[in-house]
């Protein structure tokens, strides 16, 4: 079974659409099969969201396209369909405090194909860059012990714990880890660069948004089977095929 590591930039950065600013929080949202107009479509999300001009961010969407799904592993029909996703967003102080986490599982995998190790890729057009762990020993066993100590009721067959008691351990969580995490080597990308990520593994990176002091533009992709694809619209209330912006 073919095998990619946990975490990975790819080799050449895609050239990055000239964009200074957002006019608002906003989000562009596709899950269906890998096609031209989805380029068009999202091209079209950013020339209306931002300043970029739309044949520059057509190009740089193409690229991005062009070199996930020829780096992701799998024949054709096994990546036929994706989900891409932009976010645009204005400032906040939501992650001052960083939202150390790792990606689960984005849809049940087609039958034989359980071990193949799923990725999304991730690039910045605008902003601060995703922060993501170096993946080791040490950040996996501190995530995991973080998760063990804060989460009391996964392992107890005590009483349930309510929605209260799950926020107030998700929110202690989340400041441990930021001090836990504090000075732990982050993976370095630079302008243009792809990052491939696992998601749904042990080892998958950890990571967090970055603290959005500036406007931001983000793209997003991961890719599977259309029956795949398909399921992941039925986990999240989606519709296969549809541009929702
Ligand atoms: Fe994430």
């Amino acid at each position: 079974m073919p095998h990619q590591p946990p975490c990975a930039i790819l080799p050449i950065p895609v050239a990055i659409p000239r964009v200074t600013c957002a006019t608002r929080t906003s989000t562009f949202n596709y899950y269906g099969p890998v096609q031209s107009l989805l380029t068009s479509e999202a091209s079209k999300f950013l020339a209306t969201i931002t300043d970029a001009v739309e044949q520059e961010a057509a190009s740089t969407i193409n690229s991005f396209i062009l070199a996930t799904h020829n780096d992701c592993i799998g024949a054709a029909e096994e990546k036929t369909a994706c989900w891409l996703t932009i976010r645009v967003t204005k400032p906040t102080y939501e992650f001052e405090i960083p939202r150390w986490h790792q990606d689960g599982r984005m849809f049940p995998y087609d039958e034989g194909r359980k071990e193949v190790v799923r990725s999304k890729y991730a690039l910045t057009l605008l902003g601060p860059t995703t922060l993501m762990l170096q993946p080791n020993a040490h950040v996996f066993s501190t995530y995991h012990r973080g998760e063990t100590q804060h989460y009391w009721w996964r392992k107890t067959h005590g009483p349930e714990p309510t929605e209260e008691n799950k926020d107030q351990a998700y929110s202690t969580l989340r400041h441990w880890l930021a001090d836990e995490f504090k000075d732990a080597i982050r993976v370095r990308v630079g302008d243009g660069e792809v990052v491939r990520f696992s998601w749904g593994r042990d080892d998958s990176p950890v990571h967090s948004e970055p603290d959005l002091i500036s406007d931001r533009v983000f793209v997003t992709v991961l890719y599977g089977s259309e029956s795949e694809l398909r399921e992941m619209c039925n986990w999240r209330s989606a519709e296969y095929g549809k541009f929702d912006w």
